[in-house]
């Protein structure tokens, strides 16, 4: 538990950092998980910061985000391709073939084997090293909505409505919302070393809570990590407020 958003971002960045140089150090790669939204914001915002001021270099990242609308155009404004080359990509010096982000111009006959690559290409370079996530207040990660199953894969999901409302305001109106995302499953997400998730303000409390202190299932996506080995809740004060 962190006294302010910008604390706790600052310690992940830290924690990536250490992890990119020893892999540098050794000549090996490092593979990122990636996630979008409000919450990565001020962790993007210090790993650029920590390039250009600290010499960090992202030349052995390889990173995986994990979900985009379906469908959407890569220079959409609400797209999540654009938001990771606005954060973060074009800002660092990670190699432009190093990052993936689920395209959302697929061809819906094609989406299943697309998605089946995207795992096996995460598999492929190694496995997730690290994996970022925020939270829904549904509970989701990635766009796993409530039901996801835990063995689940890279998919097509239906987003839930409550999703929709709290990312309408990144839309003209709510009409303009996708209805569908492509997502990391679960199962991909359980499978990364480290599982880092972020959740800052009184808005994230009550599920924050639920996914802690709460039973492990999957009416909580995010409950499902106290299953994983190594997963941290990285969290500030006012999203600890619930916890008992
Ligand atoms: C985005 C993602 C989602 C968000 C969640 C919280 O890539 O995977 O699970 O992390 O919807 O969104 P924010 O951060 O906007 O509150």
């Amino acid at each position: 538990i962190h006294s302010s958003a910008k604390e706790g971002s600052k310690a992940i960045a830290q924690e990536i950092a250490a992890l990119i140089r020893e892999r540098q150090a050794a000549n090996q790669k490092c593979v990122l998980g990636l996630a979008t939204g409000s919450t990565p914001k001020y962790l993007y915002a210090e790993l650029v910061r920590l390039h250009k001021e600290e010499g960090l270099s992202f030349k052995n990242v390889i990173s995986f985000n994990l979900d985009e609308y379906y469908p959407i155009e890569p220079d959409a404004l609400q797209s999540y391709n654009r938001f990771m080359k606005e954060h973060l990509f074009n800002h660092v010096d990670i190699p432009e073939g190093n990052c993936h982000v689920p395209d959302g111009t697929i061809p819906k006959e094609q989406i299943k084997k697309y998605c089946e690559e995207y795992d096996r290409a995460i598999e492929a370079a190694g496995g997730i090293d690290i994996q970022i996530l925020g939270i829904g207040n549904n509970g989701h990660i990635g766009f796993n909505e409530p039901g996801s199953n835990i063995n689940s894969h890279t998919r097509l999901i239906t987003l839930d409505n409550s999703t929709r409302l709290a990312n309408a305001y990144e839309f003209p109106n709510m009409s303009q919302v996708p209805r569908l995302a492509i997502t990391m499953g679960i199962g991909s997400i359980m499978k990364a070393k480290r599982v880092l998730l972020m959740a800052w303000g009184s808005h994230k409390a009550k599920i924050v809570c639920r996914s802690v202190e709460g039973h492990s299932t999957d009416q909580v996506p995010a409950s499902l990590l106290q299953q994983h080995p190594n997963c941290k809740f990285i969290i500030d004060e006012q999203a600890a407020a619930e916890l008992t």
